[in-house]
């Protein structure tokens, strides 16, 4: 490839310059390099950011576009692989007009001032997808869900959830509990006071709650925890300071700033009515995203991906940006897998470690979320000094086991999606791995008790595709 990808940096940027729309918007029958499991039926849904560019300017953040939703159709006869953008309203107007006309979170408007005052910014739905009732559902952090077709991806329209619980907007993570599907989900108004909604909506629909928590301070989450019984916001020391960007000086995450004085608190509520339990302080930590949470008699435990600084993710050389320029940039304080147990009946909150080094995008199987775990996923950095990660790791926490396989230096991997389950463990993961060296991104199958010997299958897109963040298994 033309590119030079002696990084991860080169060869996400090498994703983001490879996708023209002419190979955007897609369908066909990616090529197989060895054999896909005969029990791997369903489908594979990915979503996040995939247009970075229009008019000449150029997003700023590496976390920053339009929603570009996957799907990879396996089973019956061959593969099919899908894309398409999410056609959003903020998408179709600057189709229309062939540049961009609202702002986004890391990107003002080019041009007029006046277009960035106010709160204008619109959701892209490019970060998470649901499946629920037979409904695709894409989510940004802002606004309502759009609906897509689960079987051709055209988008359908914003969605709306069921009426009686809805929120005034949706931040990207939900969590259906495993057992009895319950669909929780959350959202965050801005203003004089910070506050989280929360929606707690059965499987059946019936008996839908809806409730607020104010969070008591000016921030930012991406997402929360859910255990059986309680729902607990990590109010981390990330600070919102709005104003300048009503003014339309600058953009919201230029707005946020990282106040390790402030510490984390805990809010924990009960699930069913949302009554406050308590508020806890920890050590400053940064989190994206929890691995899951459940409860233990009068203990709630938590675990998730926390970084001492956001390093990564904001400031003028922040490998999230800096990558959108070419540069490697900083990501200095590695995503390590830290757990909190906070005993309700002592009121204490305790924190551990436990798993060092670079770690992302954590999920355990969709039958264990809000219940205790025995296994999590992960991406994982082997190289220090990049948050881009080129491996998938497995940690089992009953067996005190782990299983990791390295894709290699120039290949980015995405989340690794769970396909299958058993006893408690995946069946399969399912992961994008975009490989700089050879210019294309691939769909790598692991045996999810084996990632150490490397994929099962391979399917080839025969194009590089941007990172993706989030993605769901449909079973057939
Ligand atoms: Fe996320």
């Amino acid at each position: 490839m033309d590119a030079k990808v002696s990084t991860l940096a080169d060869t996400a940027l090498a994703g983001l310059e490879r996708l023209g729309q002419s190979a955007a918007e897609c369908e066909f029958e990616p090529a197989v390099e060895g054999r896909l499991p005969p029990d791997l039926r369903g489908t594979l849904y990915r979503n996040g950011p995939g247009l970075f560019e229009r008019g000449g300017a150029r997003k700023r953040h590496l976390l920053d576009g339009d929603g570009y939703v996957q799907a990879l159709a396996l089973g019956d006869g061959a593969p099919r692989y899908r894309a398409r953008f999410v056609a959003t309203d903020k998408y179709r107007a600057e189709q229309a007009a062939g540049r961009y006309l609202y702002p986004t979170w890391s990107t003002r408007v080019p041009g007029n001032w006046l277009r960035n005052v106010g709160n204008r910014i619109r959701t892209q739905a490019g970060v998470a997808v649901v499946m629920r009732g037979g409904r695709l559902l894409a989510f940004d952090d802002a606004g309502q869900p759009w609906e897509l077709d689960p079987d051709n991806l055209a988008t359908l329209g914003e969605a709306v959830l069921d009426g009686s619980v809805r929120l005034p907007s949706y931040n990207a993570h939900s969590r259906i509990d495993g057992r009895n599907g319950d669909w929780i989900l959350f959202g965050q108004t801005y203003g004089r006071h910070t506050t989280a909604h929360v929606a707690v909506v059965p499987r059946d629909g019936r008996g839908a709650v809806r409730y607020s928590v104010a969070l008591g301070r000016s921030t930012y989450l991406h997402d929360f925890f859910v255990s059986g019984r309680h729902v607990v916001f990590l109010v981390h020391a990330l600070d919102f300071a709005p104003f300048g960007m009503l003014a339309g000086l600058r953009s919201f995450i230029d707005s946020l700033s990282w106040q390790p004085r402030l510490g984390n608190l805990a809010i924990v509520v009960e699930r069913a009515s949302g009554r406050e339990v308590g508020r806890f302080e920890a050590p400053p930590a940064f989190m994206w995203h929890a691995l899951n949470a459940y409860d233990e008699g009068d203990a709630i435990v938590a675990d998730f991906v926390g970084y001492d600084e956001p390093d990564h993710f904001i400031g003028d050389d922040a490998e999230f940006f800096a990558v959108m320029q070419g540069r490697q940039g900083v990501a200095a304080a590695p995503g390590t897998l830290r757990r909190y147990r906070i005993d309700l009946a002592r009121r204490r909150l305790d924190e551990t470690t436990l798993a060092g080094g670079y770690h992302e995008f954590p999920l355990t199987v969709p039958g264990a979320n809000c219940q205790r775990h025995a296994v999590g996923y992960f991406t994982h950095g082997t190289r220090a000094g990049t948050n881009l990660h080129s491996a998938v790791r497995a940690i089992d926490f009953e067996h005190e086991r782990d299983d990791c396989f390295d894709f290699g230096p120039h290949c980015h991997v995405g989340e690794a999606v769970p396909a299958g389950e058993r006893a408690g463990r995946a069946a399969w993961l399912l992961c994008l791995v975009l490989d700089g060296a050879a210019g294309r991104t691939h769909v790598a199958v692991l045996d999810a008790a084996r990632l150490a010997d490397g994929p099962v299958a391979r399917l080839d897109l025969g194009h590089a595709v941007p990172l993706s963040f989030h993605g769901c298994w449909r079973p057939a």
